[in-house]
């Protein structure tokens, strides 16, 4: 079976999150499930320059895509330099706001998708779309309305928060027909909506765990959307998302100070050290909780520079890696000042450093007000650093907490916390600090962790399961 993958990131090409991770390890994962992914990429600067062996192919609509491979991918690249050419984020200008035509970018992207699909010059025809996140969205809108036999699709759900609406002056040029342009269609609340067309035109959707599929049912979590959801129920599936196990493996990670596994945990402590100078922390006998992590309201950034002083009167130290709203950035530098040698914070976006906290930390703090999926907890297991997280979305489906019957049982592998508040928080941040001074159960709690399965294997035959439905 053959898939198009539309995305508008892929690791190790380009990321600014999560989706990035996703993009580029489920398509050697669905290979094992005989599925032979190809995945369309924006031409980004990094993306060409990464390309090998291209072969050119002209679209139809003038567009021209680019085949070949990169980063262990087989991709198609939208070389349309006028619209991805561009130094920096794939999604802000240097001023930090939203490029002004992504309404275009992203239509290209899936119109492009749309046309590949059906085969065209040297690209044969594919089975079916996989459009992630509301940059790919168009994709099955445009599927929708091509003429000759009708190709599936399946909408990825990321992130509710993030639709892709644009003013209806962008209507006309998507080349959408005006009947398109309906409640029925690509209009939402007036204006255009990328990921609700995704989500109205699409065979099935997704999303990126069984509680956020929930939660985008209902008010609360929908934001705005969870009508098309609830009506749309039965198409909706929750998978959670694997890892890269080959990437993240502690056993064979070469940015860290010491490899190790379950049995070798006392050699994670040249790691911490590591941290503890890379941080400007102090040596101290209090566990090391950590943060790598977009700096925003989502990620509830701002309920744990609010319970710091309660952290810091635990024993507790804390290293964080983040970007993100100017006033948590602020915020934590602040603290860094008011906690010297107590809280260090790095300002930028750095996947050495990230791979290293993981190996060296003791815990991640992962406080989300909600979260999909969300990786740096998986990433977190994986590396014996005990996850903290609040009982949202995926957090809540990949955490065992280590109540006293969980942990006597040997099977807690971190420490959950609702409702997202910040005494709730900080009672959570306290039975932490209060596991870690316990070495037994805390070694068990992460050699549970280390255990669990995390792969890609299992999770992507079910994305293999649904492609096979879907394309009959
Ligand atoms: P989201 O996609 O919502 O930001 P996820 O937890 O799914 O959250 O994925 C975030 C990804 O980005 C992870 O791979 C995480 O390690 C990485 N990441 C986030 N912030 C940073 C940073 N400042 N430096 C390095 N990696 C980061
Ligand atoms: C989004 C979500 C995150 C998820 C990631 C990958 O960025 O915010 O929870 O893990 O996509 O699916």
């Amino acid at each position: 079976m053959r898939v198009l993958a539309v995305a508008s990131e892929a690791y190790p090409l380009v990321k600014t999150g999560g989706l990035a991770d996703v993009a580029g390890a489920l398509p050697a994962a669905l290979a094992e499930h005989g599925v032979a992914v190809t995945t369309l990429l924006p031409g980004y600067p990094a993306v060409r320059d990464a390309l090998t062996g291209a072969v050119a192919c002209a679209l139809p609509d003038g567009h021209q895509l680019l085949a070949g491979r990169a980063g262990g991918l087989d991709l198609l690249v939208l070389d349309a330099p006028a619209l991805f050419d561009r130094p920096g984020s794939p999604y802000l200008a240097p001023g930090g706001y939203d490029w002004p035509d992504n309404a275009q970018r992203f239509a290209a992207l899936g119109r492009s998708a749309a046309i590949a699909a059906r085969g065209a010059g040297t690209i044969a025809r594919f089975d079916l779309v996989h459009a992630h996140d509301w940059q790919a969205a168009l994709a099955p809108a445009y599927l929708a309305f091509a003429e000759g036999p009708r190709i599936p699709s399946v909408m990825t759900i990321h992130n509710m928060a993030f639709q892709g609406q644009f003013p209806p002056a962008v209507f006309p040029a998507l080349g959408l027909p005006q009947e398109a342009f309906t409640i029925e269609g690509v209009e939402y609340y007036g204006m255009v909506g990328y990921l609700k067309a995704g989500l109205h035109y699409a065979d099935r959707i997704t999303t990126v765990s069984p509680t956020y599929a929930r939660e985008i049912a209902t008010p609360e979590g929908g934001m705005g959307l969870d009508g098309l959801i609830r009506a749309r129920a039965g198409r909706v599936l929750g998978v959670v998302n694997g890892i890269d196990v080959t990437v993240w493996n502690p056993a064979a990670d070469r940015t860290l100070r010491q490899r190790y596994g379950a049995g070798t945990l006392e050699a994670r402590a040249a790691n911490r050290a590591a941290i503890e100078q890379a941080f400007g922390l102090g040596a101290e006998a209090g566990p090391i909780f950590a943060v790598v992590s977009r700096l925003t309201w989502q990620k509830g950034m701002d309920l744990l520079a609010e319970a710091l002083p309660a952290l810091m009167a635990e024993g507790g130290r804390l290293a964080l890696l983040g970007t993100g709203d100017a006033a948590l950035e602020g915020a934590f530098l602040a603290a860094a000042q008011r906690y010297p040698g107590r809280v260090g914070v790095r300002i930028g976006f750095d996947e050495g450093l990230s791979h290293r906290i993981f190996g060296g930390a003791d815990a991640i703090v992962v406080p989300s007000r909600f979260e999909p999926c969300g990786l740096t907890q998986l990433y977190g297991l994986r590396y014996g650093c005990v996850p903290v997280v609040s009982r949202v979305g995926g957090l809540a489906d990949t955490v065992i907490d280590a109540n006293e019957a969980a942990v006597e049982a040997g099977v807690a592998t971190g420490v959950q916390f609702s409702p997202v508040t910040v005494a709730a928080l900080e009672a959570a941040l306290a039975r932490a600090v209060a596991l870690f001074r316990d070495p037994e159960a805390w070694q068990s709690i992460q050699r549970a962790g280390m255990r669990t399965d995390l792969s890609w294997s299992r999770r992507a035959a079910a994305y293999a399961a649904l492609f096979r439905e879907v394309a009959g």
